[in-house]
C-alpha cells in the first residue's frame, strides 16, 4: 500500500515517534512506502509531500515538533477544500491516509472518512482533552516541563514573599493545570471547567498568608474564566476552526490579585515553552505504540478508527467516539488537589 502521513494543529512533543514508528513498522514488517504530506491539511490540499522512509526517518524518537510542519488548516472552510484533498490523494496513488492530530484534524479525518477516504486517527494534544483515549501523547511532557517551571518559581516566591502566578495552556480542558499544579504543591489552581470567583481566590490568599505563608503559588489554565460579571477579560482572534487565541488571565490575575490583596504578585506565562523539546520517556512510549497500532490499522484496512490508549492496552475506537465530546478534568481529580488550595 502507499500510506500518506500528516501532522495538524499544535506541535505536539511525540508527533516525530509516532512517523518514525509508523514507517519503521510499515516499511520494514509489511512493506508499504510512505508520503509525508507537509503542514497538516494544507499540504494535502497543494498536493505539498516528501517520500518518508526508514532511512530519512532515523533518529526522529527524540526530536520535538514535527518534521513534516503543521498548520490549523480546515479544509472544510473552504468550498472546493476536500475536492482538493481527495484529488491530491489520487493523483499521489494513496490508499490510505494517517492522521495525527487533535479534536480538529481528527474532526476533518473524521468527517473525509464519511466520504469514503481511508483514513486512520492517532490522537495528539498536550491538553489530553481528547475523548476515548486515556491519554494523548505530548501531555505528560507539557506537565513535566510545567512542574519543573513552578519549582524553580518557588525560589523567587519564597524569597521575594511574592504570588507567584504561572499561566498555563489548556483551552476547555484543565489537565495540565490540574496535575502540574499537584505536582507542583501550588496553593490554587484554576481551570475552565470551574468558574472562579476573584474575591474568593483573594479571600483564599490572605487567608494563607495570615496563616503565617509570606508566598503562593497560583497555576491558571489559559481558558480558566471568571465566575460572569466579576472580571473583565480580553479576547484575541479566532483561527480557522473557530478558536480564539487565548493568553492574557495570569496577567490580569496578577493585577487584581497584588490590588485587592496588596500583596506583590507576578506572572510567568509558559505557553509554547510547554509544547517544545524532546518528549518525556512515557509520551516517547506511548507515541510509538500509537504509531505501531496505526499502521496495523491501516494494514489490515481498519479505516475510520483511531487508536487510542485504554487503562494500559492500545485500542482502536470508531474514528467519531475520539471527537464526539471533548474529555473534560475529573471533578473527583479536582476534588483531591483542592485538599491542598490556600
Ligand atoms: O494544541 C493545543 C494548544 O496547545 C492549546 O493548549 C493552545 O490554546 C493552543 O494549542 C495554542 O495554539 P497556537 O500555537 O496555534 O497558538
Amino acid at each position: 500500500m502507499r500510506i500518506g502521513m500528516l501532522t495538524g494543529g499544535g506541535d505536539c512533543p511525540g508527533l516525530n515517534a509516532v512517523i518514525r514508528a509508523a514507517v519503521r513498522k510499515g516499511e520494514g514488517l509489511y512493506g508499504h512506502t510512505f508520503v509525508g504530506y507537509r503542514h497538516g491539511w494544507r499540504g494535502v490540499m497543494g498536493g505539498q509531500s516528501i517520500p518518508l522512509t526508514i532511512e530519512t526517518t532515523r533518529g526522529l524518537l527524540t526530536r520535538g515538533g514535527t518534521i513534516l510542519g503543521t498548520s490549523r488548516t480546515n479544509p472544510f472552510k473552504s468550498e472546493d477544500g476536500a475536492s482538493l484533498v481527495t484529488g491530491t490523494l489520487s493523483r499521489d496513488h494513496i490508499d490510505a491516509l494517517i492522521a495525527i492530530g487533535g479534536d480538529d484534524t481528527i474532526g476533518v479525518a473524521h468527517k473525509l472518512g464519511d466520504s469514503g477516504v481511508a483514513v486512520v486517527g492517532v490522537p495528539k494534544t498536550i491538553d489530553n482533552d481528547l475523548s476515548a483515549t486515556d491519554y494523548t501523547f505530548g501531555f505528560w511532557t507539557a506537565v513535566q516541563v510545567a512542574t519543573d517551571a513552578i519549582d524553580r518559581l518557588h525560589t523567587t516566591a519564597e524569597s521575594h514573599d511574592r504570588v507567584m502566578v504561572v499561566e498555563v495552556m489548556g483551552r476547555h480542558a484543565g489537565w495540565i493545570a490540574t496535575y502540574c499544579g499537584l505536582a507542583g504543591g501550588a496553593d490554587i489552581i484554576l481551570v475552565p471547567e470551574e468558574p472562579f470567583d476573584i474575591d474568593e481566590v483573594c479571600a483564599r490568599l490572605r487567608h494563607r498568608h495570615a496563616q503565617g505563608e509570606a508566598f503562593s503559588i497560583v497555576v491558571v489554565a489559559e481558558g480558566a474564566v471568571p465566575v460572569a460579571g466579576t472580571m473583565t477579560l480580553q479576547s484575541g482572534d479566532a483561527d480557522e476552526f473557530g478558536h480564539v487565541r487565548l493568553g492574557g488571565i495570569g496577567m490580569r490575575l496578577q493585577e487584581e490579585i497584588a490590588s485587592r490583596t496588596g500583596f506583590e504578585a507576578r506572572v510567568t506565562v509558559l505557553g509554547h515553552v510547554l509544547r517544545g523539546g524532546t518528549p518525556t520517556a512515557f509520551d516517547r512510549v506511548l507515541a510509538t505504540r500509537f504509531g505501531l497500532a496505526a499502521i496495523d490499522a491501516v494494514h489490515e484496512r481498519d479505516f475510520a478508527t483511531m487508536v487510542a490508549l485504554q487503562g494500559t492496552e492500545i485500542v482502536r475506537v470508531p474514528i467519531g467516539q475520539g471527537v464526539a465530546q471533548s474529555k473534560t478534568v475529573d471533578p473527583g481529580l479536582f476534588e483531591e488537589a483542592a485538599v491542598f488550595f490556600a
